[in-house]
């Protein structure tokens, strides 16, 4: 029997993660963060003093990674996310993680029988096939806001606009680069949280998944 993929992609801090987490447990299937896996690899570049514009670094970081030993406090900084987005445009790194992600849809850990994945390019070139497809979106001013509530806990004097500024940068690139950007599945739902409490975009999804 074939894994049932769920695919939420769309741009940073829109609510992927806390969608995708509970979909996971209420649907009692595994879930996977692929962008802890760009930021594993831009960290592990970090870690070894390298340049994450660097081709060579950001490769063979990204074949030397191990998903089980993640530093899932370390990856979660304003400079790992940013260098993340540069390890993110380059081909070697997604052609590596492709196969990982492959394998765990394929496969998901646990004995679970299907795999909630969230993302940039899940439902357009990791899971294409994925049984359901959700692209949730927020204004930039929205994800500001929360990503700036988030990251203002450990760096108060972080700006709401220092962060608008980010993630603007961010989304630029991952829109841009030539291999997997950024882009709405032809397929995918559509789920705009800008105006959704956390719960009413938990139910919007579930929603969307009970339809399918
Ligand atoms: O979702 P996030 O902020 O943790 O993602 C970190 C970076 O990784 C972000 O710049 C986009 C990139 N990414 C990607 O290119 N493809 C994915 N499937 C997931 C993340």
């Amino acid at each position: 029997m074939s894994s049932l993929v769920v695919a939420i992609d769309g741009p940073a801090a829109a609510g992927k993660g806390t969608i995708a987490k509970e979909l996971a447990r209420t649907l009692d299937l595994a879930y996977l963060d692929t962008g802890s896996l760009y930021r594993a690899v831009a960290h592990a570049v970090i870690l070894a003093g390298g340049d994450p514009a660097s081709d060579e670094a950001a490769a063979h970081a990204a074949k030397t990674l191990d998903i089980e030993a993640i530093d899932q406090t370390a990856i979660r900084t304003r400079e790992v996310g940013s260098a993340a987005s540069l390890v993110a445009a380059k081909p070697q790194v997604r052609a590596e993680l492709l196969e990982t992600q492959r394998r765990i849809a394929k496969h998901p850990p646990a004995g679970k029988a299907g795999v909630v994945m969230d993302g940039r390019d899940i439902g357009t070139v990791v899971c294409p096939d994925a049984d359901v497809k959700l692209y949730v979106t927020a204004s930039d001013d929205a994800r500001a806001h929360r990503r700036w509530l988030e990251l203002s806990q450990a760096d108060p004097d972080l700006t709401e606009k220092q962060v608008l500024a980010d993630l603007t940068e961010r989304d630029r690139r991952d829109s841009e680069r030539a291999t997997s950007p950024l882009v709405q599945a032809e397929d995918a739902t559509l789920l705009d949280t800008t105006n959704l409490s956390i719960e009413a975009a938990i139910q919007a999804a579930l929603d969307i998944v009970g339809r399918r």
